[in-house]
């Protein structure tokens, strides 16, 4: 018997979030497996309220969905004392060291780890301790970012690649083992090339793939100032034109998102509160 007993698509976020209503974190099937990632593939981000699970239920649960990707957070503040697997993204500190990535800082829109030959699939983030306001977590569709381009920009996207660079992050600091480019062009500077409309390897669906940041990302072949200019349009549209689900994070609620068709951001928060927030990521294959 299935134990998802109902699935209802949140309606204030338009068809970009739906929550998953009646799943047994304690007893599921394989049935109820597929039901998942059904729905994971349909809507692009799922919402679990008050689930409230164990990390070893986490961990246990995002293996269905793929091999897990150690993100480069977990190497540097992020990493769990006990699972390798998880992410922790906190504000909390231990003998004056971080014990958890991001602090208390906004974090623009984003795709994760977009400079990736292959980026994730997927993450499952869980809430583990929340504070009473801040910190919400946005998602959009990058579908429906692609799907709703004016002919003129549908038509400026067609057949076109983007380079991002991988040797700095979005907060200018250098990424764990790059330095400094000889270079003052970032286009020669190591990165990754993606198309800037990648085809679903599941849904077949396309998409607008834009990563991470206009700094440090080239279509590739273009003069700079026009690529610049065609980004500032293209992020000016996905961010700020279409439907967008906002998650006041309970304690134990889990957003569950595929990173290949949609993006994030999140708030920041007062950092006299405390924010722990528990994720896995798993793999995904070279955008096409
Ligand atoms: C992230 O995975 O980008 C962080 C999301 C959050 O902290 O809400």
């Amino acid at each position: 018997m299935l134990n998802i007993k109902k699935v209802s698509v949140v309606q204030d976020g338009n068809n970009v979030c739906a929550d998953i209503v009646g799943f047994d974190f304690n007893a599921y099937d394989k049935d109820d497996i597929a039901e998942v990632r059904k729905y994971w593939l349909q809507y692009g981000v799922l919402r679990f309220k008050n689930a409230a699970i164990t990390d070893e239920q986490h961990i246990a649960f995002s293996r269905h969905f793929g091999e897990f990707v150690i993100h480069p957070k977990q190497l540097q503040e992020g990493g769990h004392p006990v699972h390798k697997e998880i992410l922790v993204i906190a504000n909390t500190m231990k003998d004056g060291k971080p014990t958890g990535a991001m602090g208390n800082s906004e974090a623009t829109w984003h795709t994760d780890t977009w400079f990736y030959e292959k980026p994730p699939a997927g993450a499952i983030l869980h809430a583990v301790e929340v504070p009473p306001e801040g910190g919400d977590t946005y998602f959009l569709s990058t579908y429906l970012a692609y799907e709703t381009l004016p002919d003129d920009l549908l038509k400026a996207v067609d057949g076109r690649q983007i380079f991002f660079q991988r040797v700095y992050d979005k907060t200018g600091k250098l990424r764990l083992g790059k330095s400094v480019p000889r270079s003052e062009d970032f286009r020669e500077w190591e990165g990754v090339v993606h198309p800037l409309v990648r085809t679903h390897a599941d849904t077949e669906r396309k998409s607008l793939y834009l990563g991470g940041t206009i700094e440090g990302a080239w279509i590739v072949g273009m003069p700079l100032n026009e690529s610049n200019e065609l980004l500032a349009r293209l992020w000016k549209h996905t961010t700020e034109g279409g439907p967008v689900f906002v998650q006041k994070w309970d304690r134990g609620d889990i957003m569950m998102w595929d990173n290949r068709c949609t993006m994030h951001r999140r708030d920041s928060f007062d950092p006299g509160f405390t924010r722990i927030m528990h994720r896995t990521t798993t793999s995904g294959e070279r955008p096409i």
